[in-house]
């Protein structure tokens, strides 16, 4: 089968050939329908985690229909959609590819309402959001930082529809989008300092992008023991003075994903695919995710 795959840490992503891989007990085989890019695959690719096997094949989330079941596997069947979690680094194994191995529990039955390679922009975005508003709990100011990409586009919509009111940062055209997304007030974060352009301070800040100098300039925008949340492990040892600041890691599960399939199925949020590609073209996508230039997710139709 094809698959974009790497021979180590640092090497060029190519599309190669590779065997399909076996579901083990508690596994399902998934015939991908498409995959899901996230800056976290070329992070794997430049060394984010040390116990990969090569090649690699890139990428964690995706969505398609069962093709075969491993043993005690009881809750899906051949032939039904589902969406998830199909990395499997140790054994060299990832979602950028034909046929794709997933934990029974790291996959849910894919939303009704969306097609199969909206749904493969899902999963560790949308959980990641799901999380981070549920660490966050019952605010009225949001500001995200990193609004504009896939964590910020669900996180912006998950927030809005709890009536918490979000302040986000984007640039030029997509100010629109962020506003059509719930987003209340719109910060151009190259216009200038993001902690000069918000009216009034937040109760919580989320922040996708900034390293430990850019959180400290933000904390005049946060209420004294307002929440910050760094998913991008930011916050530097001791914390930030004043606030409740902390690195955020995202967990996962089907329980995760079937409350997204829900909030999607119910229209409180919609998939904003920034960028359809090829497996072919899987490789300039990274390295363009890896510049910083996404705009809602990038999709990897197979
Ligand atoms: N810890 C965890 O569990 C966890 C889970 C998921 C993701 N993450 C991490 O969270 C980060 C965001 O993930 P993602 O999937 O949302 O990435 P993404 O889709 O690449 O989005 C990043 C967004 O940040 C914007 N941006 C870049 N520089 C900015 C700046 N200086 N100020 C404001 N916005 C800026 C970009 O828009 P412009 O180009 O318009 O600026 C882009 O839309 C990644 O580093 C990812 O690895 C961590």
């Amino acid at each position: 089968m094809r698959a974009v795959t790497v021979s180590g840490f640092g090497a060029t992503p190519e599309v190669t050939d590779r065997p399909v891989p076996e579901p083990g007990r508690g596994e399902v085989l998934v015939r991908l329908s498409a995959a899901g890019l996230n800056p976290f695959d070329w992070k794997v690719i430049d060394g984010a985690i040390n116990d990969v096997a090569f090649p690699l094949t890139i990428g964690t989330d995706g969505a398609g229909t069962i093709e075969r079941i491993g043993a005690d596997v009881t809750g899906f069947q051949r032939g039904d959609p589902v969406f998830g979690q199909f990395s499997k680094a140790r054994q060299g194994r990832g979602s950028y590819a034909e046929m794709a191995v997933a934990s029974e529990d790291a996959i849910a039955p894919a939303p009704r309402t969306i097609a199969l390679s909206e749904a493969a922009a899902v999963p560790t975005a949308g959980m990641t959001a799901l999380n981070l508003l549920d660490r966050i709990g019952d605010v009225d100011r949001l500001l995200i930082v990193g609004a504009t990409g896939g964590v910020g586009t669900f996180t912006t919509q998950l927030a809005a529809a709890r009536g918490i009111t979000v302040v986000a940062t984007a640039t030029g055209g997509k100010a629109d989008l962020m506003r059509a997304l719930g987003a209340t007030e719109i910060v151009d974060h190259t216009a200038g300092p993001v902690a000069d352009q918000v009216e009034s301070p937040v109760d919580a800040l989320i922040d996708l992008v900034s390293d430990s100098e850019g959180l400290h300039g933000l904390l005049p925008v946060v209420r004294p023991g307002g929440t910050i949340l760094s998913p991008v492990f930011a916050v530097p040892e001791g914390g930030l003075p004043g606030v409740d600041a902390t690195n955020f890691s995202s967990a996962a599960g089907a329980g995760l994903l079937e409350r997204l399939a829900r909030e999607i199925d119910a229209g409180h949020v919609r998939v904003v695919i920034g960028d359809t590609v090829t497996l072919s073209q899987a490789p300039d996508a990274l390295a363009r995710s890896r510049a910083g230039k996404a705009r809602g997710k990038t999709v990897i139709v197979i």
